[in-house]
């Protein structure tokens, strides 16, 4: 009987993390331009800080969370997000205190007991920043740009920034009777999702992908706005516009989650099944103060690292991993010891490099050679050794020629 790894989750395996790698290094490099350093937080916290922040009503709470009591009796969740967690420790280490905006980035794994589908995972990876401390729309503006950037630059083709307001809790309250009065006598029409969400979410019914037929005629969270708000999303807006960040203005689009206020956005592209949403984040200005902190606003977003690499693959532009430098092959016994030593001296000059360790024939060395795709093999026998040479071959066009072993490693930085 052997051992499978729990539904939903996925083991990445080493022929991936070249893509991983450099998806995760064009993040940390995108936040060093825009000036987001990073925060490492705990993987599990108190289950009332998801309940107080994430919200009680949203699917996540009700029905995704991974809540276990551990042995003192504590209920503690895997996150299912970053935000949460982002919050609770700048409100804890008082990170408000600083004079600047306090500007977060994180990547790591997240837990939410969803049932698995292509793009869809109960262990997955988020990338995320947060900006704390400001309301300026510049930075809301920035934060979506930095979305933006980050797909243009792992080279997504085809990604669309969808932009709404959803206002402040007095606004959307209002908003949800008028919704309400509207969507009522079309109870019965609508998909058992909407209907259920009538309950509990009344906002996120508009959001449904196979009842939009049925909402011609709503009303628009737009339209409820008050100046204030109005005036912030036109700035937003121009902020974008300045940047040259396209978006398509979506008033139907609500977050899953509670915590948002004013601007919300999503990114979106075709070529996973069923799921178009492949990132999303929005401001929330009342969670810092709703997890015990003082009242200040923030605004974030969250990308789904799998979704990315799905999506990279789809079009083609996934990498496969880095090749090697030179494979080192020793032929008798005294070419063996001369070999562990010239292939740590190349190690230790940044040359990355490999050799044989099974004791196989030539032949089945030049073999994995290639699998390796290295750029050169080298090989060591007694009467090279002797003068103090080895032959160097390069793979792709064929070339070969003696160096002195002293001078391998000069050769091969070099070349
Ligand atoms: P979210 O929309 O719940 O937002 O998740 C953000 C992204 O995480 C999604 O767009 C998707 O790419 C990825 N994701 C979510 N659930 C799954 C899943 N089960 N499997 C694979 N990928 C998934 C948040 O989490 C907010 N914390 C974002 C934010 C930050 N808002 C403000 N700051």
């Amino acid at each position: 009987m052997g051992f499978q790894k729990p539904p939903g989750t996925q083991d990445i395996l080493p022929g991936q993390s070249a893509n991983w790698q450099r998806v995760e290094a064009t993040a940390r490099e995108i936040c060093r331009r825009f000036n987001f350093n990073e925060i490492r937080t705990p993987i599990f916290e108190s289950t009332e800080l998801y309940q107080r922040g994430v919200g009680e009503t949203t699917d996540i709470v009700e029905k995704e969370m991974y809540t276990f009591t551990d042995r003192g009796d504590r209920s503690v969740t895997l996150r299912p997000e970053g935000t949460a967690g982002v919050v609770r420790a700048y409100v804890e280490n008082k990170l408000y205190g600083e004079p600047d905006v306090t500007k977060l980035y994180y990547m790591g794994p997240m837990f939410r007991y969803e049932r698995a589908q292509a793009g869809r995972y109960r262990q997955f990876h988020q990338f995320g920043v947060e900006a704390l401390g400001a309301t300026d729309p510049a930075i809301d503006a920035e934060v979506i740009a930095l979305g933006y950037l980050f797909y243009t630059e792992v080279g997504l083709k085809g990604v669309r920034v969808e932009l709404n307001s959803v206002g402040t809790p007095q606004i959307r309250a209002e908003f949800r009777s008028k919704l309400l009065a509207f969507l009522e006598p079309k109870r019965e029409l609508l998909c058992k999702d909407c209907q259920s969400r009538m309950d509990r979410n009344p906002l996120r019914v508009l959001d449904c992908k196979k009842d939009q037929h049925h909402f011609e005629g709503a009303p628009s969270i737009l339209e409820s706005l008050d100046e204030a708000c109005t005036t912030h999303f036109e700035q937003v807006k121009a902020h974008l516009d300045a940047m040259e960040i396209p978006y398509v203005v979506n008033p139907r689009m609500v977050r899953g989650l509670d915590y948002y206020t004013h601007t919300a956005f999503e990114y979106k592209a075709e070529g996973i099944g069923a799921i178009d949403t492949i990132g999303g984040g929005g401001r929330y200005n009342g969670l810092v103060a709703d997890v015990g902190g003082p009242d200040q606003p923030g605004i974030g977003l969250g990308l789904g690292l799998e979704r990315t690499l799905l999506l990279l693959e789809s079009q083609g532009a996934a990498q496969s991993n880095a090749s090697i430098d030179i494979y080192l092959v020793a032929l008798g016994e005294a070419a063996e010891q001369e070999i562990t030593k010239l292939l740590h001296q190349l190690r230790l000059a940044g040359i990355a490099g490999e050799r044989d360790y099974l004791g196989r024939k030539m032949k089945a060395q030049m073999k994995s050679a290639d699998r390796l795709h290295a750029r050169y093999t080298a090989i060591l026998g007694d009467d090279e050794l002797a003068k103090g040479e080895i032959a160097l071959k390069e793979m792709a066009s064929g070339t070969q020629e003696m160096v002195k072993l002293t001078e391998l490693a000069e050769r091969l930085l070099r070349s």
